[in-house]
């Protein structure tokens, strides 16, 4: 696993001061032009949900990168897989949450129909951050009855404190 590990770290593209000044930015799509690279993130992904997460029912990933690994990770688990989406896109009854960005506020919704009440509910996104985005969409699952039972991402940026915002199990492949 510590090879794969560090084959897939090795193929994120690293770009100083993109989008602003100052920052780093970690593209995970560097690493998904690599054939090897997309089948190591799956078994990685998979083997943690399998490890951590056995009881998981459903993957819900986020808007939009998150949508990477949702359906990925669900199909390998033998389980279904729902989308959290940016304010608008979603047909049906939703749930909204509005989240703290940067500049800004944004907002995202869920369809009440896309989880049971008592689901066991894994989020997964590409990258946790200040951790403003996980927090929303674990504030959506719970308000349509969903149990989080833990929160999955490629990479985390340490420094930013995400997961002290998030409760319950938060796991991370690749720390900055
Ligand atoms: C990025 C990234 C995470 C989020 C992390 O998404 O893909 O979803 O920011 O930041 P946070 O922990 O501070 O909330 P972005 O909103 O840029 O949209 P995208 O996935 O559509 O590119
Ligand atoms: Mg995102």
């Amino acid at each position: 696993a510590e090879d794969k590990l560090n084959y897939v770290k090795s193929k994120i593209g690293e770009y100083p001061n993109f989008p602003k000044e100052g920052i780093i930015f970690r593209d995970i799509f560097g690493a998904l032009t690599d054939a090897k690279a997309c089948v190591y993130l799956r078994d990685l992904l998979v083997d943690h949900i399998r490890e951590s997460a056995p009881e998981a029912e459903i993957i819900v990933g986020l808007d939009s990168r998150g949508f990477l690994f949702n359906l990925l990770i669900a199909t390998e688990l033998g389980v279904g897989c729902a989308p959290i989406r940016k304010k608008g896109k979603l047909a049906g009854e939703v749930v909204s949450v509005e989240y703290k960005l940067e500049y800004g506020t944004d907002t995202f919704e869920l369809q009440r129909s896309a989880i049971q009440p008592g689901q066991k509910v894994v989020i997964v996104d590409d990258l946790l951050a200040t951790g403003g985005s996980l927090f929303a969409a674990s504030e959506l699952v719970r308000k349509v009855g969903g149990i989080v039972v833990e929160s999955l991402v490629v990479m985390e940026l340490v420094g930013l404190e995400g997961r002290q915002k998030l409760n319950g199990k938060v796991h991370s492949l690749i720390k900055y």
